[in-house]
């Protein structure tokens, strides 16, 4: 299977990107996929927002994985940085499928990230695939960067996108911001941690993004372990396996304070199944939380 992947330098493109046979990289910077992925088949794609990447670049690929887009978990969300994330995505998705119907020889498949954030907050609620969405930033975004993908049927081309839950790795991503105030004993709930987190073993999260790749699954499927947890088990979750107090909550005024509207990402509620991944043949490594946050930051050789 020849894959092109988009976003490959970033948390999730990267551990994929190990995984895959025949890899081929489209990115904003040649140096940095060098620097990060050693030498692999790559090609710039300077301005996704503004053109599609080269053709050359899908010469007999299979499947494409669509990774790329401006980081949403990084802070402030200002006027700017809000368009940055949403041209990213909506025109960066809509010029690469410029760049496919023009090609002689189209991919089978497209794998087109999306997120559980499309959900907005729904308290308790068990949420499938078929869920109505609730509006907010992040849902509104999501919602129109899967219809963006979704285009590509037009073109003979399978769909999915992937709704991904939090991604736990200890190389990036929400986990290892999350460490350094737990690791200092300043750890605890966000808000009233009532809120649901729908999460996801970076192991589990490549494994599953493969088999989307090679199974006739089309439309969109939720990306997150079989046991979501709120807030204040995830803390002490955390907490018991750092061995560290986790003693001191956020209020969610301060969040609000601190981060603006990003702070609904951290208070947002989102209890998410993974039963269609599971009913379509996906077995997880990583199902509960208490092994997955082992794995990540416990030596080998002590658990
Ligand atoms: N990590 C999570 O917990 C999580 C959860 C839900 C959904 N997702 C979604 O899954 C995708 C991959 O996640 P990730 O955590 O691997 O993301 P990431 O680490 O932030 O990396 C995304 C990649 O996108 C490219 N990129 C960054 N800014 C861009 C911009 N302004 N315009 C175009 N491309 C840009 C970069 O690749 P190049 O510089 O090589 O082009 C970057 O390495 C993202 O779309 C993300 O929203 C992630």
């Amino acid at each position: 299977m020849k894959a092109l992947v988009t976003g490959a330098t970033g948390l999730i493109g990267q551990q994929l990107i190990a995984h895959l046979d025949e890899p081929v990289v489209v990115g904003r910077s040649l140096d940095r996929i060098r620097k990060l992925l050693g030498d692999v088949q790559a090609y710039p794609w300077p301005s996704p927002t503004t053109e599609p990447p080269p053709l050359e670049a899908f010469e007999d690929v299979d499947v494409i994985f669509h990774l790329a887009g401006e980081p949403i978990a990084n802070g402030r969300w200002t006027r700017d940085k809000k368009i940055r994330i949403e041209k990213s995505r909506i025109e960066g998705t809509r010029n690469l499928i410029h760049a496919v119907r023009c090609v002689a020889k189209n991919p089978c498949s497209l794998i087109s990230a999306s997120a559980i954030g499309i959900y907005g907050s729904q308290g308790n609620n068990m949420l499938t695939e078929t869920s109505a969405p609730r509006h907010d930033f992040l849902s509104d975004l999501c919602q129109k960067w899967e219809t963006e993908a979704r285009i590509a049927n037009q073109y003979g081309i399978r769909v999915v996108t992937p709704r991904i839950g939090i991604v736990l790795d200890n190389r990036g991503g929400a986990l290892k911001r999350m460490l350094l105030p737990f690791k200092l004993g300043l750890g605890g709930r966000l808000g009233s941690g009532s809120q649901w987190m729908s999460w996801i073993h970076i192991d589990d999260l490549v494994a599953l993004l493969l088999h989307m790749a090679t199974s006739d699954f089309e439309g969109p499927i939720n990306a997150v372990s079989p046991q979501p947890v709120t807030n204040r088990e995830f803390t002490q979750c955390l907490a018991k396996t750092l061995g560290r107090p986790a003693i001191l909550p956020t209020p969610k005024f301060a969040l609000q304070n601190l981060f603006g509207e990003f702070s609904s990402v951290l208070l947002n509620s989102q209890r998410v199944s993974s039963t269609l991944a599971e009913n379509y043949g996906f077995r997880f490594q990583f199902d509960q939380l208490d092994n997955a946050l082992n794995d990540l930051l416990l030596p080998k050789t002590t658990q």
